[in-house]
């Protein structure tokens, strides 16, 4: 499936290439903490007219660990969080400093884009702990053009300092961040514009909607700051009181689940919040559609792909949270992604599942340069490749804390205050694996914390994810739950496998897991792997856990690191009728916590 899908990418960039006399240009648009699903696309009427009329809309595209600065990586260099070991936003597991050591400053897709030809540019935030003191040591690569947003201001709306070309950094205080970083892009779309013989890469990666404080001294974090001109909208705009919305009755597991429920003085300050992020949100809309207009004014946009998206989700009042990020709910994970382009069906919306891992790989391909070595495959840009064979996992993984943004804002446990000395009550055990996985038959959320708990969320019966399955609360429900006609007790150890082998995997083996669990047989879905042939086999797997909770990914702590590989010859032939002749085959215990199951 991963030839399939990889020859249907090769072929549209091979199309892509006819089509268009030369390389296609590239103008990314990236925001910071971009939910979908409080609809915040809705209320952005520019980007609705330039992009989701004239492209398609991914609604199942996620993220695939919920935080800036791995987010970012991920999505830069095409490769998962465990491989590029950028787990965190601060030193010693993340950040800018983490960047460079792990060699990404030099190898990831400004580089690979240059190489290929490109111009490249870049305005706005690029990672975290990238600050007026280490821009320069040493200055980020790939950029023919770039004004960097910095640390400890990067957030601090009206109190900007930018680095232009390795230049020291510049204030802009009193101005508005995601105008001058707009401004910027502008500028650098109109110098790309003029060097008619080279494709060019234009990024613009405003501030806006995340939240505004400064990373000095003790100053609470706060909604961000919007302009005047949008001081008006949205009056009237609450966030949707959906189930999830502040529950009665709490699902997750660790410190989700003992928080306490949110009080009417913090709801208003989460509504005035989300109003809020929806203002700053306008700034970009606006510049959007300058951007797009200077490129049909240029007589580029047949030409020019956009993508439009946002490093993670964000929550605010669902399962009484605080505003932040960090979990692995859809509000986090699900994240907007718009792709306009030659070729692109317009007013299209594709379910095919996708994420951040796989954009590296899109956009090297529509630029003509085909690698296999990425850790996703590129997604799917047309109807025709929408499910072909493609497969319909995605990977999560988080380490660290849960970090409470807004002025009520505290779990807690953890003072949070390497970094640069911003101070926020976090919770700790923030560490833990995720499998989001969605057909049409199912779709599910499944993970492991560092504390051994577990979730698994039916999410097309349990949209907002609030009944887990494997808590003992929800045993009559689970003891219904069937795909293909299996119930949960073969189900899960089939997820956890695949949880096992993703936890670990690179390169192919993270879109293609179950050749990793059946080298030489036929499985390539869940559904396969559900046949009672299998059964022995994956209850004699070793089970996805921690041994500690870590702040980032210590090896040692988490647990088995590689599955078992199915050969007919074992378990066929040796194992399964050893089991029977025992007669104990059919007795499992899986976790301690599912005394049901055994
Ligand atoms: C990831 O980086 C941290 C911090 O440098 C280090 O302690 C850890 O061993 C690394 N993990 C892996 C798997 O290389
Ligand atoms: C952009 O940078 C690349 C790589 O250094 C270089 O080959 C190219 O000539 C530059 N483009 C312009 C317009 O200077
Ligand atoms: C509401 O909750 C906040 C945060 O927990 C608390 O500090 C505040 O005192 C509460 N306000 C009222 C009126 O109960
Ligand atoms: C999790 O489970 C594993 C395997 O049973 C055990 O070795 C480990 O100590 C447990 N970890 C925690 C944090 O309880
Ligand atoms: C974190 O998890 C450990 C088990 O790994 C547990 O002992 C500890 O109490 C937890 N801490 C918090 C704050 O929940």
């Amino acid at each position: 499936m991963f030839l399939k899908a990889l020859t249907a990418a090769v072929s549209l960039s091979g199309l892509t290439q006819q089509a268009l006399a030369k390389q296609p240009n590239i103008l990314f648009v990236l925001t910071d903490d971009q939910d979908l699903h409080m609809h915040s696309l809705d209320y952005m009427p520019l980007l609705q007219k330039y992009l989701v009329k004239e492209g398609t809309l991914f609604l199942k595209h996620f993220c695939t660990v919920a935080i800036c600065c791995p987010s970012r990586v991920n999505l830069w260099t095409g490769r998962a969080a465990h491989n590029t070991n950028v787990t965190d936003v601060w030193p010693p597991y993340g950040g800018y400093p983490k960047v460079v050591s792990q060699g990404i400053n030099d190898n990831y897709l400004p580089t690979w884009l240059q190489d290929a030809g490109y111009n490249t540019y870049y305005s706005g935030k690029l990672w975290n702990a990238h600050s007026v003191d280490n821009y320069n040591a040493p200055y980020a690569s790939g950029f023919n053009g770039s004004d960097f947003l910095l640390d400890p201001y990067t957030y601090d709306y009206l109190n900007a300092y930018m680095t232009r070309n390795g230049a020291p950094p510049a204030s802009y205080i009193g101005q508005y961040s995601p105008d001058i970083t707009a401004a910027k892009a502008a500028t650098f779309l109109d110098e790309a514009l003029t060097h008619k013989d080279r494709p060019w890469f234009v990024v613009h990666a405003p501030v806006a909607p995340h939240s505004n404080f400064q990373l000095k001294g003790v100053q609470e974090s706060d909604a961000p700051r919007y302009a005047d001109r949008h001081a008006h909208l949205f009056k009237d705009y609450k966030i949707p009181r959906t189930e999830n919305f502040n529950p009665e009755k709490q699902g997750g597991v660790s410190w989700i689940k003992n928080l306490p429920r949110l009080n009417q003085t913090v709801i208003d300050y989460s509504d005035e919040f989300q109003r809020s992020r929806l203002r700053a949100l306008q700034a970009v809309d606006e510049s959007l559609e300058q951007l797009i207009q200077k490129i049909e004014n240029a007589g580029e946009l047949d030409n020019t792909y956009i993508f439009y998206t946002t490093d993670n989700g964000y929550h605010i009042s669902q399962y009484r949270f605080h505003p932040g990020k960090e979990c692995g709910f859809d509000t986090d994970i699900n994240i907007p992604l718009i792709v306009r382009g030659p070729g692109i069906p317009a007013g299209r919306i594709s379910t095919a599942v996708t994420a951040h891992t796989d954009l590296a790989s899109t956009i090297l391909s529509l630029a003509g340069v085909t690698r296999d070595d990425f850790d996703g495959i590129p997604i799917p840009l047309n109807a025709k490749e929408e499910r072909n064979g493609r497969h319909d996992h995605v990977t999560i993984e988080f380490w660290g804390l849960g970090i409470p943004e807004g002025k009520w804002g505290n779990y807690g446990d953890e003072n949070m205050e390497d970094g640069l000395g911003f101070e926020a009550h976090a919770a700790g055990n923030n560490t833990y694996k995720g499998l989001r996985i969605v057909s049409e038959e199912y779709s599910l959320y499944y993970s492991v914390w560092c504390t051994n708990e577990t979730e698994l969320y039916d999410v097309k019966n349990d949209p907002h994810q609030l009944r887990n399955l494997l808590s003992d609360e929800h045993v009559s429900s689970a003891s219904k739950f069937t795909i293909a006609g299996r119930p949960l007790k073969h189900i899960l150890p089939r997820l956890d496998a695949l949880v096992l082998v993703l936890k670990s995997c690179k390169g192919k083996t993270c879109t293609q897991p179950w050749k990793v669990l059946h080298p030489d047989s036929e499985v390539e879905s869940l559904i396969d792997s559900l046949k009672p042939r299998f059964d022995t086999f994956y209850h004699s797997q070793p089970k996805v856990s921690f041994s500690k909770c870590e702040r980032g990914y210590i090896k040692e702590s988490e647990g088995p690191l590689e599955a078992k590989q199915y050969t007919s010859d074992a378990f066929d032939t040796i194992i399964e009728p050893a089991l029977q002749k025992q007669g104990s085959a059919r007795s499992f215990q899986y976790r301690g916590q599912l005394g049901w199951w055994t």
